[in-house]
């Protein structure tokens, strides 16, 4: 293998260490604790898995944090209560409610309703429409995780081809803006590729930069990658259960094929995943800065 691994379970664990210490610092200095809500509808496995990660990093850091799990037949009323009860309880700096919703529950109505100053996911159209502008208070937790990594592995994003696989609201679409917002770690030509473009991988080929968000077990090949191009893996397809019952997860490239080709590569499972939970926490600490009127 030729690529060099871009570990994002490394570079989360470094963030997560300076994170801990400033939430430290915030209780000892003004008193605070960020507080985290995760609201989880339903009983799917791995929006459990995700929602676990989440509190347990959540805990580690010091945090004030409730995982709030609600049945799956709760309907969109009762489910806008609860936003509004966190909405307006002080203890509670940011609000995440894992999606997907069950059917029958209007994702959009739902993330309306979490206050914008809430919304560590940064999924709001009000944060939306920030990152849009140039001017966001949080920005969404995988594009900032994949944007750190890409910033980190030296690559050359300004002036760079940008290939995004996958238009997704969570991953394609605000990525593709962040790449090629003007600014600092950006400034790059990106494209978008879904399921109606004509030649994927001619696309593909093409890219400095790969951004793989396509949802399809090792949908890219090796083939598919322009030799140095750097490889962003953001899949996590689950292909099976080890005998203890651990989940094996695989990405959205083939990683064997596509790391000869690749100058730099994320591994999955430790490549993009740990990254996009650090950045929630990133983004409830700066929540409860917020919050609490805290300048430094
Ligand atoms: N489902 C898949 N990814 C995410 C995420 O980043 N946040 C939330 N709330 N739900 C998700």
């Amino acid at each position: 293998m030729a690529a060099k691994l871009l570990k994002g379970a490394e570079v989360a664990k470094e963030i997560r260490a300076e994170l801990k210490a400033e939430v430290q610092k915030l209780q000892e200095k003004y008193g605070v604790v960020p507080g985290l809500v995760t609201i989880l509808v339903g009983e799917n496995p791995a929006s459990q898995s995700y929602v676990r990660a989440k509190q347990n990093t959540a805990h580690e850091l010091g945090f004030y944090s409730v995982q709030d799990n609600q049945p799956a037949d709760l309907n969109e009323d009762a489910l806008l209560k609860l936003i509004d009860k966190y909405n307006k309880d002080p203890k509670v700096d940011g609000i995440l409610v894992q999606l997907p919703l069950p059917k029958g529950v209007n994702e959009n109505k739902i993330l309306l309703a979490i206050d914008p100053g809430k919304d560590v996911d940064a999924f709001h159209p009000v944060n939306v429409g920030k990152l849009m502008i140039g001017e966001p208070d949080y920005l969404p937790c995988t594009p900032a995780g994949i944007q750190e990594l890409l910033v980190r592995s030296g690559a050359e994003i300004s002036g760079a081809e940008v290939v995004v696989i996958g238009r997704s609201n969570i991953v394609g679409k605000p990525i593709a803006m962040m790449l090629a917002q003007k600014g600092p770690g950006a400034n790059a030509t990106v494209t978008i590729c879904h399921t109606r473009t004509k030649d994927v991988k001619w696309h593909a080929q093409r890219a400095d930069i790969l951004v793989v968000a396509a949802g399809v077990t090792e949908y890219v090949k090796g083939d598919w990658v322009k030799p140095g191009a750097v490889v962003i893996d953001v899949g996590v397809n689950e292909v099976g259960k080890t005998a203890e019952g651990k989940r094996i997860l695989k990405g959205d490239v083939e990683f064997e094929t596509a790391a000869e080709k690749a100058s730099a590569i994320t591994p999955v499972p430790g490549g993009v995943g740990p990254m996009t939970i650090t950045m929630l926490m990133k983004n409830t600490v700066r929540a409860c800065k917020v919050h609490n009127n805290i300048k430094e």
